[in-house]
């Protein structure tokens, strides 16, 4: 049998770079879709796979561009697409509201349509990369594919239109869509200005600079990208097109990450004080090291997420490898290495 084609739109983000390498080990042609940046954006590929790997072809294109995408899907007549691309920060999308539903909401569209155009609706399968966050604070605790949506963002709204789309896309033209309900998944290849890139970048820095965050209360179900993207490939060689939560199921406040995190890199994190006047402190020096910033909470916040993987584990066989403390441990791990290399200096790039 000749190998299978995958294209990926996202390839340059923390997921894409993950299930590029998985694919590949599995013998499929790679083609990625990435947009035209001033800078490199290839730098989570090159981490994990080299500067050339055998089988991956990037093009250069945007969710934007309806044209773009329909000649790029007739070009390589994918057997497989995983739609990973987005504005995938939920604070930035209140900021940019209107971007963020063009990219991920008429993204979406897009490509799908595109996939119509190419006339590809019956021969290629469709991942989409959909979202815990469609729940916004939810009914029900665990929360599975049975759970009502509720979104809290401009980001959680327009990744509910891409769901429902793909939804109505599998129904009225028989494509073989699936949406991942996904949960918060993280590793070292996370974007910066995530909370867990955050809290391990600053727990593995040797400077005295204070960590601010927002709502340290918040519970997230964090697993690994590199489990999360198993799960995604599983959805797509099933007889039938369905939709999938793939959660860890362990729900855990900011506040324990901190302290898992700085409990890697040697120091034991106290809390004194309370609501934005609590802070974080070594319990060995009493020096602070995270403070909270109330320009870091969100216009409406989401606080608690925790999600129940009961169907993917039936149907798919996937269950996460990973456990909470091997993630820290790899995270922090891998900042430490950058220190070690680098040297405190680095401590200056912290984002806000
Ligand atoms: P990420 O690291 O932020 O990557 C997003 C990718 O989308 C990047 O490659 C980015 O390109 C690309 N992109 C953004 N706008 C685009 C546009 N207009 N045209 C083409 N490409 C565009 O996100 P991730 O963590 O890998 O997440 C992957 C997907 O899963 C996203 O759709 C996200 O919303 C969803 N998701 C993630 C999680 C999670 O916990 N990680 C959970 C639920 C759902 P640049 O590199 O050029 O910025
Ligand atoms: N980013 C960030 N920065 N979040 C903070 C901070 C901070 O300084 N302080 C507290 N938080 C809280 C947020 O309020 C949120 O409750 C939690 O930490 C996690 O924030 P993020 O890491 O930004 O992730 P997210 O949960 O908002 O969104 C991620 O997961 C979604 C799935 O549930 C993203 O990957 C989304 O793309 C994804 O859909």
């Amino acid at each position: 049998m000749s190998a299978r084609t995958a294209l990926i739109t996202g390839i340059t983000g923390q997921d894409g770079a993950y299930l590029t390498a998985f694919l590949l080990t599995r013998g499929y042609r790679v083609h990625g879709l990435r947009r035209r940046t001033s800078s490199d954006n290839t730098g989570r590929l090159t981490a994990l796979l080299g500067s050339r790997p055998d089988g991956l072809v990037l093009h250069t294109g945007d969710l934007a561009d309806l044209g773009c995408l329909t000649a790029l899907l007739g070009a390589i007549v994918p057997d497989e697409i995983y739609h990973l691309a987005a504005q995938s920060h939920v604070h930035e999308s209140f900021a940019s509201p209107i971007a963020t539903a063009n990219a991920n909401a008429l993204g979406t569209l897009r490509l799908l349509e595109a996939i119509r155009l190419a006339g590809l609706a019956t021969a290629t399968r469709l991942f989409n990369a959909s979202s815990s966050e469609l729940f916004g604070n939810p009914a029900e605790i665990p929360q599975s594919e049975a759970t009502p949506f509720a979104p809290r963002s401009p980001y959680a709204a327009a990744k509910l239109y891409a769901h429902a789309t793909v939804r109505l896309y599998r129904e009225a033209y028989g494509l073989y869509a699936c949406n991942g309900i996904l949960f918060n998944h993280e590793s070292p290849l996370r974007g910066p200005d995530f909370v867990t890139r955050k809290i391990v970048r600053a727990a593995a820095s040797d400077t005295d600079v204070p960590l601010t965050l927002g709502n340290l209360n918040a519970v997230r179900d964090w697993g690994h990208a590199r489990d999360t993207v198993r799960g995604i490939w599983l959805m797509l060689q099933q007889p039938q097109p369905d939709d999938y939560v793939l959660a860890i199921g362990e729900g855990r406040t900011v506040r324990s990450f901190v302290e898992a995190a700085f409990a890697c890199a040697g120091r034991q994190v106290r809390w004194r004080g309370d609501g934005l006047d609590e802070e974080g402190f070594d319990a060995a020096s009493g020096a602070t090291l995270v403070r909270v910033d109330p320009i870091l909470f969100r216009p409406a916040e989401v606080d608690a997420l925790v999600g129940d993987a009961g169907k993917a584990h039936a149907t798919l066989g996937w269950r996460p490898k990973t456990t909470f403390a091997d993630l820290v441990h790899e995270m922090v791990n891998a900042e430490m290495a950058v220190v070690h290399h680098y040297g405190s200096a680095r401590a200056f790039t912290l984002p806000a």
